[in-house]
C-alpha cells in the first residue's frame, strides 16, 4: 500500500488525513495517509526517513514549508515563486519534487463557486507567506488586474517586484484603496484569527463582489461577517481552499482529480 503523510508541528489539528482518506476511498486508490509530528528543527531527517522507508509523497504544513522548499531536489515554478513547498513527491528516478498547491486550491475553490477570475479585478489583502503562495495561480487565470494591498505597504511592493513579469500586478497601501473598485476580494491576512478586520475601506464591499477569507472555522470569519453586513452576496472561507490544495496534491501523486464538493461538506460537518 502506498504511503503518504503530512508533516507539521503541531499536527494533531490537521484535517489532511481526513480529506485524503476520503479522496482515496472515493477514487478507489490503495493508499494510506497519516499525520506525523516532526521536531521543529528536524524536518530534513524526518522526511529522509519517510522516503527511505518507501514513502511516496507528503504534505508539509507549519512550520516546515520553507524547510521543504530547501529539501526538494526539483521545484515546480509555482513553488519556486511561492518560496514555499506544501507537497513533496518522490519521482520514479528518486528525485524529490517540491510543489505548492495552495494557490491552485484557492483558484479551484473560487471557480467551483462560480466566481470567474478571467478578466476580473482582484484585490489580495496581505503580503505574507499566504499571499505570496497564491499570486502566480491567480495571475495564470488571466485576471485583468491583481492589486496587493498591505498594512505594511513595502511588503506588498516587494511581492509586486517578484511577480511583475508574470502579469498585471500592483501594490497599494490599505488607505490607497479608497475609491477603487474590485470584483473579487481575497483576505490573506491573519487578522481574522484574532477577530480583527484587515482595515480596508467599507466602500469596496458591493453586492456583486465575491469576498474570500483564507481563514475558516466553525463560525463565519470576522471578515466575512463584516462583508455580509455590508451587502456582499457571496462570502467564502478557506475551508474550500484547504480541500482544493489537497485535491491538487492528490492529483500530483495519483494522477487523478478527486471530487472536492462532497469532501468539503463532510469536513464542514466535523467543525460543528
Ligand atoms: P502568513 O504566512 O499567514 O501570510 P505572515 O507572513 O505573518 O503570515 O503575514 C501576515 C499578514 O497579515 C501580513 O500581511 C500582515 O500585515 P503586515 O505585513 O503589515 O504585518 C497581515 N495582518 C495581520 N494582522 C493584521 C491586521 N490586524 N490588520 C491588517 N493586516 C494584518
Amino acid at each position: 500500500m502506498d504511503k503518504y503523510v503530512v508533516f507539521g508541528n503541531p499536527i494533531a489539528q490537521s484535517k489532511s488525513p481526513f480529506i485524503h482518506t476520503l479522496f482515496a476511498r472515493q477514487t478507489g486508490q490503495d493508499m494510506r495517509y497519516d499525520a506525523q509530528l516532526a521536531p521543529v528543527d528536524g524536518f530534513k531527517e524526518a522526511a529522509e526517513a519517510f522516503f527511505a522507508a518507501g514513502g511516496r509523497g507528503c504534505n508539509v504544513t507549519m512550520p516546515f514549508k520553507e524547510d521543504a522548499f530547501a529539501y526538494a531536489n526539483q521545484l515546480t515554478e509555482r513553488a519556486r515563486l511561492a518560496g514555499a513547498v506544501n507537497t513533496l513527491k518522490k519521482l520514479d528516478d528518486g528525485v524529490i519534487l517540491g510543489d505548492n498547491t495552495d494557490g491552485e486550491g484557492l483558484v479551484q475553490d473560487l471557480l467551483q463557486h462560480s466566481t470567474l477570475l478571467e478578466g476580473q479585478r482582484v484585490l489580495l489583502i496581505g503580503a505574507g507567506g499566504a499571499a505570496r503562495g497564491v499570486v502566480l495561480p491567480l495571475l495564470a487565470q488571466g485576471v485583468s488586474s491583481l492589486t496587493i494591498a498591505n498594512r505594511t505597504v513595502e511588503k506588498a511592493e516587494a511581492l509586486v517586484e517578484l511577480f511583475a513579469s508574470h502579469g498585471p500586478v500592483e501594490a497599494l497601501s490599505l488607505s490607497g484603496l479608497e475609491g477603487k473598485e474590485f470584483d473579487v476580494i481575497i483576505n490573506s491576512t491573519s487578522a481574522s484569527l484574532s477577530g480583527e478586520l484587515p482595515g480596508i475601506p467599507s466602500s469596496l464591499i458591493r453586492p456583486e463582489v465575491t469576498c474570500y477569507d483564507m481563514v475558516y472555522g466553525a463560525e463565519p470569519t470576522t471578515f466575512n461577517i463584516w462583508a455580509k453586513e455590508l451587502g456582499a452576496r457571496v462570502t467564502l472561507d478557506g475551508l474550500g481552499m484547504l480541500v482544493g490544495q489537497a485535491a491538487e496534491s492528490f492529483m500530483l501523486w495519483r494522477g487523478l482529480r478527486p471530487g472536492a464538493k462532497q469532501v468539503q461538506r463532510e469536513l464542514r460537518r466535523t467543525l460543528q
